[in-house]
């Protein structure tokens, strides 16, 4: 079975892409970066992109904040066919992801959020779980839907949030349970050639 073909997508520093790579350079993941897209011009992920000789690109995203404007999201969708991608990414992704990617890659989309969904859904959960008083949140990878982070459930980490946490602090806890989860979700999807097709 060939290796697992992944779209990447990513607005930010792009640490959990960092860990799949690593992942994938280790032999833990069998898979190859076809193609990473980001919509943040300077963006973390696309330096490191270029660092670790992936494909990678900038597409502007238009005039939206919260999701790509249609011609943007159609660009995408584009480049990410053409690249031969059999599952889409979502590593710090900061829109909200319609159409016509989510009908181009039908459950094939996941994304890994900083808590323990269906808690704390939105921008930074690890803040709103230290507001709300939480003693514990955590990670979760999920599939994407049409909603906000509500997307069918494929693994979650606990993590702790202990009394002197910051937000910072409890993010930077957060992630290392992220790099973790991430990588070994994608392996399950790199071992079972059903869940490439949407079908698992
Ligand atoms: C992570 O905390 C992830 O849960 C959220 O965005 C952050 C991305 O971090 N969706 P990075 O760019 O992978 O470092």
């Amino acid at each position: 079975m060939r290796p697992l073909r992944l779209g990447v997508l990513g607005s930010g520093t792009g640490s959990n892409y960092r860990a799949i790579a690593e992942s994938i350079r280790d032999g833990r993941l069998r898979a190859e970066i076809v193609l990473v897209l980001a919509d943040v011009e300077e963006a973390g992920i696309l330096r490191l992109a270029r660092e670790l000789g992936h494909p990678c690109r900038f597409v502007a995203p238009g005039r939206f904040r919260t999701r790509l404007e249609p011609d943007a999201e159609r660009q995408m969708a584009v480049l990410l066919t053409d690249a031969g991608a059999d599952l889409l990414v979502l590593a710090g992704f900061m829109r909200m992801v319609k159409e016509p990617l989510l009908s181009a890659f039908p459950r094939r989309i996941i994304n890994i959020h900083p808590s323990l969904l269906p808690a704390f859904p939105g921008l930074c959960a690890w803040k709103q779980a230290l507001d709300a008083g939480a003693t514990e949140t955590g990670c979760t990878v999920h599939y994407v839907d049409a909603g906000m982070d509500t997307g069918e459930i494929l693994a979650q980490a606990r993590v702790p949030v202990l009394p002197d946490d910051s937000p910072e602090s409890l993010h930077a806890r957060i992630q290392a349970e992220e790099h973790r989860i991430y990588p070994g979700v994608l392996a399950r999807f790199a071992a079972e050639p059903g869940r490439r097709n949407g079908a698992g």
